[in-house]
């Protein structure tokens, strides 16, 4: 049978994170294409093989290993290669690394004559996004970054558990860093159609503590899975896939992703996570939540952090 091809995902890197998205995008028949591309020919070739066997059990989807030229008529980029994180190591830390790897991927995929859109995913995300926008030359709403989509998603988890509420109810963002100095906005979360200070006293010292304690759990969940199983690997594959579909369907859902800011949140010239509407063309606009003071010098403060980071490996 042949596929019309239209919706072709490049991946580049199949370690665990490319290929548990490569599953999720099978399993949820988002792309019609998916060619993987990794430094490991015989791992994405492995992976190919294994997945095609899935499609007897999903969607008609064409899956092939194979290399940078394959990116030419992608309409999507991915990028999940790179170090990660071993235990006890930030994010942050990988920078320097990490910056290198990106200049020859993103060179080698400007070469095959690539005009989509890229989603990158490697550590630190919010630097790395900014990386593959400045030596791509692309337009900033067709470089997007999985920013703090993750985090967002285990802060509804969360926050659902913790109301016995269905996840999918819970409407709360974390913003900033994808790392230590994210924050969640407690001030736009919503239960269902109730805001939280309608539902609880946010004042009260135990009521307090239960937030600071679920927004711990967020910040720290990676720690706590890579010291558990030596990486994480399936939330953010959903969370890419997510995106993915969001792209795919020109769905105009509101995501928060890593965008680049030109004035928004008082901040300029970096790739950071917050709302942003995603569609056909990547990002439509950032979304500009009023802020209490105290979010306002949180994302401030990581805003900050990000910038001294990326000053240093960007020069
Ligand atoms: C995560 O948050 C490590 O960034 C990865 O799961």
């Amino acid at each position: 049978m042949t596929i019309k091809c239209t919706n072709k995902v490049a991946l580049i890197g199949t370690g665990f994170v490319g290929s548990s998205y490569a599953f999720a995008l099978l399993n949820q028949g988002i792309a019609h294409e998916l060619v993987m591309i990794d430094l490991n020919k015989e791992k994405a070739d492995g992976d190919a093989r294994d997945l095609n066997h899935g499609l007897a059990f999903a969607s008609p989807m064409k899956i092939s290993a194979g290399d940078y030229r394959d990116c030419r008529d992608a309409d999507l980029v991915v990028i999940t290669a790179g170090a990660n994180q071993a235990p006890g190591e930030t994010r942050l830390d990988l920078v320097e690394k990490n910056v290198k790897i990106f200049k020859n991927i993103v060179d080698s995929v400007m070469e095959s004559g690539f005009n989509g859109i890229f989603l990158v995913a490697t550590n630190p995300v919010d630097i790395l996004t900014y990386a593959t926008w400045k030596f791509s030359g692309m337009p900033k709403e067709r470089v997007i970054g999985s920013g703090t989509i993750l985090d967002t998603a285990r802060l509804r988890y969360l926050v659902g558990q913790h109301f016995d509420i269905d996840t999918r109810n819970i409407h709360a963002y974390i913003m900033g860093e994808h790392g230590d100095t994210e924050f969640p906005v407690w001030s736009h979360t919503t239960v269902g159609a109730s805001q939280l200070n309608e539902l609880i006293d946010m004042d009260k010292e135990n009521v307090q503590k239960d937030l600071d304690d679920i927004f711990v759990n967020v910040r720290d969940a990676a720690y706590h899975i890579i010291e558990r199983k030596g990486a994480t690997y399936y939330g953010i594959a959903m969370g890419l896939a997510r995106i993915t579909k969001a792209i795919f369907n020109n769905e105009n859902s509101i995501l928060t992703v890593s965008a680049l800011l030109e004035g928004e949140y008082q901040e300029q010239d970096m790739y950071i996570g917050v709302p942003a509407i995603i569609n056909r063309d990547g990002i439509r606009k950032v979304v500009e939540l009023p802020l209490n003071e105290k979010e306002k010098a949180q994302f401030s403060h990581s805003a900050q952090t990000l910038k001294n980071v990326m000053k240093k490996a960007l020069e």
